[in-house]
């Protein structure tokens, strides 16, 4: 694909980490093909906007970006403008693309990331199939407008009805094995080990755009892992939408062999050189007591769920078809508590979901309290089309939820800052990422716990493992000095 080489992309990725590695895959997939990353957006001759569509305010952002790019596309004939991810698998917002977004030259699919460098070149070929007609009779409708208007249509035309290139599948049976990334990090990445979901909560989209659940095979994945390993990473994260599901089939050996979750983490945590597994969501309904085991036994397991709860009443999460009551969650958590004391917990809530009731609310808070998370991230219920939930009558008026949602994370950040002040005076392992944003002079990293520690260094410490002695702790980081 020689119009791909020298071209220089930019990624805008919306989302959860799922979304984060897709585009790592994208970027995989075209520096493949001799494209490099671009300084910024506007010195890119391909931007990709990678689409989130579990919540509203994401969908908003989606199309204030697409906004942006109009004129980009206006000063560059040559541009490609291209736009993936889960809103694109929803018919009628791929309708107001096409209508309302006549600059956009590329949409595709969750399920045709890998296809990605042959649809640009397929929209580069027809583009100079359309510049080679042009040359010839001309378009009768064009040729009566005045030179100003002229330039426009000829412009909208070419990137809205002859040239765009649309691959969007509902869902696809196998899954593509072997597709490359380009990690944000040098010593940590994420690995796919499933796609899609079947829980079907009723306030979630997922299901929909991702399609149904399909596990890797262990092989692939250990093979996967050992290549990272080799490669200088020390720490993977195990990502699906419920890891807990994970079901594998394995061809290695004499017969036919399917993996459970644990069997997966107890494998990869033999692998020489690798350090540190983590995972994420486990959905509670799966969280299995052999897994649980997983958290006393495998040395290279963090000591770190992130369990979501999204409710602390039964009530609600039966409406939400969460399939576990607030007792049996509560179970898990005193399960992991025995076979890990030390671990760090977080969750995400839903404040407002349908029907929701002030005594629904306080069962929440109360939850809160006796888990103590660590962190959690916390959401407003916002109605997704095509979803059971949206359709519920019984909705919450928005400022009961925005005034429930702050007392809900005043009472998280009171439980952080006092979980993160007790941390002072002990000493924790940290892997280091690299030099911080914000702060010349300071590094960031993760304990093994996923606490994110600051500390004076400079970037010879990236991707190192090092000792680290807390002085501080605030509401949602540490502070500390290296060990000597
Ligand atoms: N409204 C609010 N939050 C939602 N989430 C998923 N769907 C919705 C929705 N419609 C939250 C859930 C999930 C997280 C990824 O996003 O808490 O765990
Ligand atoms: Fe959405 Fe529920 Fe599936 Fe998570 S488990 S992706 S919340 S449907």
């Amino acid at each position: 694909m020689t119009e791909l080489r020298g071209k220089k992309y930019h990624i805008i990725t919306f989302g959860c980490q799922m979304n984060e590695h897709d585009s790592e895959t994208i970027a995989g997939l075209l520096q493949e093909e001799g494209c490099s990353q671009a300084r910024n957006r506007m010195d890119a001759d391909i931007v990709i906007i990678n689409t989130c569509s579990v919540r509203e305010n994401a969908d908003k952002r989606f199309f204030g970006t697409l906004g942006q790019l109009k004129k980009q596309k206006a000063a560059n004939p040559a541009f490609a403008a291209c736009v993936c991810g889960c809103m694109m698998q929803q018919e009628h917002i791929v309708t107001q693309v096409r209508r309302q977004y006549p600059w956009v030259d590329v949409i595709f699919g969750t399920h045709n990331i890998h296809e990605f460098p042959q649809m640009l070149d397929q929209l580069y070929q027809a583009r100079s199939a359309f510049a080679g007609e042009e040359d010839g009779e001309g378009n009768e409708d064009l040729i009566r407008m005045s030179d100003h208007d002229y330039t426009r249509a000829k412009h909208e035309i070419r990137s809205a009805r002859d040239t765009r290139v649309e691959r969007i599948y509902e869902d696809r049976k196998e899954i593509v094995e072997g597709l490359p990334a380009k990690r944000l990090f040098p010593h940590k990445s994420f690995v796919n080990i499933m796609y899609g979901c079947n829980n079907f909560c009723t306030y979630c989209i997922v299901p929909y755009t991702r399609g149904r659940e399909k596990s890797r095979r262990p092989e692939d994945i250990l093979r996967e892992v050992k290549d990272l390993t080799a490669d200088g990473v020390r720490e993977v994260t195990l990502l699906g939408q419920n890891v807990n599901s994970y079901k594998g089939v394995s061809l290695a050996g004499e017969e036919e062999k399917v993996w459970d979750f644990a069997d997966l983490i107890y494998a990869l945590d033999e692998i020489p050189g690798l350090e540190r597994i983590r995972f994420m969501t486990s959905h509670p309904k799966d969280l299995s007591e052999k897994l649980i085991g997983a958290f006393r036994d495998c040395g290279k397991l963090c000591r770190y769920i992130h369990l979501p709860v999204q409710s602390g009443s039964s009530r609600i999460l039966a409406k939400m078809n969460r399939r576990y009551t607030r007792e049996q969650y509560l179970d898990l958590v005193k399960a992991l508590w025995q076979a890990a004391p030390e671990i760090t917990i977080s969750t995400d809530i839903i404040v407002g979901f349908p029907g929701e009731t002030e005594e629904d609310f306080e069962d929440t808070l109360s939850l809160v309290r006796e888990v103590e998370y660590d962190s959690a991230f916390t959401f407003l219920y916002s109605k997704r089309k095509g979803t059971p939930a949206a359709e519920y009558e019984d909705q919450v008026p928005e400022e009961v939820k925005h005034q429930r949602f702050n007392r809900l994370v005043d009472a998280l950040n009171e439980i952080s800052l006092r979980k993160n002040a007790a941390y002072i005076g002990t000493t924790q392992m940290v892997l280091v990422d690299g030099a911080s944003k914000k702060d010349p002079g300071t590094v960031s990293g993760r304990t093994d716990g996923f606490k994110l520690v600051d500390l004076e260094g400079d970037e010879s410490l990236a991707g190192k493992i090092v000792p680290v002695e807390i002085t501080e702790g605030r509401t949602f980081s540490l502070r500390g000095r290296l060990k000597k």
